[in-house]
């Protein structure tokens, strides 16, 4: 993936500790040309900002709206239910973006293997990883960060999961179809990267979850978004007024 430079504003001596390995992985100004994105360290959080009018700022904040749900009433979520989670189980999200997803996957029980493979977003999730660890640890003591491209995890992948979650990013059909400004402001984070208009690999995302030891795949789609060309059909999905999570099941994994 290729990386445009960011401006990195950071004052070290404010900078917690636990950030310094995800700043050391973006890519140096002097080897890739300017994004025009700009990294900053203020009022103890990382934020991002965007060169484009409108886009405004993005930083992670944890734990909020349907990501701040607990218990029973996290676990009756589409998305808790769609992976299965009980207490203890293992899900591994593919996709982890903003992190709200896994957040409230951790927060119904489940154990969970976050990817991000984008850098800049990477960081932004270890921020908000850490600032929401602070009001509730052990929910991000249940939360795993790792900063690479999940197709490759996978391939690796030895241990039986209970799940393998994804929620890919699309290409936009319509302007308006872009919904959520912090979503608009990673694709063009993205498009930095050349992404723009593709949307993320969503057949090889799903193959390479078919082929891990999960007992399910899951992948989080708009509502009439069809799967990519030669995808066998779902075994259910579970259906919402914008979006559906479809399920493939695998029978020879029992967790
Ligand atoms: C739509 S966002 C996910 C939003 C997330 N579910 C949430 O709750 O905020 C998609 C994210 O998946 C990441 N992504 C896409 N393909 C990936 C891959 N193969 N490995 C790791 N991350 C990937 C993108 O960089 C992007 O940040």
């Amino acid at each position: 993936m290729t990386v445009g430079a960011i401006e990195l504003k950071l004052d070290l001596h404010t900078l917690p500790a636990s950030l310094r390995p995800w700043l050391d992985a973006l890519p140096a100004a002097a080897e890739t040309p300017a994004s025009g994105f700009v990294l900053r360290f203020l009022e103890d959080r990382l934020r991002l900002q965007s060169p484009e009018p409108g886009l405004g700022e993005l930083e992670i904040d944890l734990g909020r709206g349907q990501a701040g749900y607990r218990g029973a009433r996290a676990r009756n979520e589409r998305l808790v239910r769609a992976c299965g989670v009980r207490a203890g189980s293992l899900i591994v999200d593919a996709t982890g973006g903003l992190g709200t997803d896994a957040w409230l996957l951790a927060s119904a029980g489940a154990r969970v293997t976050v990817c991000e493979q984008h850098p800049v977003v990477a960081a932004l999730l270890a921020d908000g990883l850490r600032r929401a660890g602070v009001a509730h640890p052990e929910i991000a003591g249940r939360i795993e960060l790792l900063g690479v491209d999940s197709r490759l995890a996978l391939s690796r992948w030895d241990q039986p999961l209970t799940a393998i979650y994804m929620d890919p990013m699309y290409p936009p059909r319509r302007k308006r179809a872009l919904g959520d400004r912090r979503l608009r402001l990673l694709s063009a984070l993205f498009a930095q990267g050349g992404m723009e208009g593709r949307g993320d690999d969503v057949a090889g995302l799903l193959a390479a979850a078919r082929a891990a030891p999960a007992a399910r795949a899951v992948l989080k789609r708009p509502q009439r978004q069809p799967l990519p060309a030669g995808t066998p059909d779902p075994d259910y999905s579970l259906e919402g007024r914008s979006t559906r999570f479809d399920v493939w099941r695998r029978a020879d994994i029992g967790v």
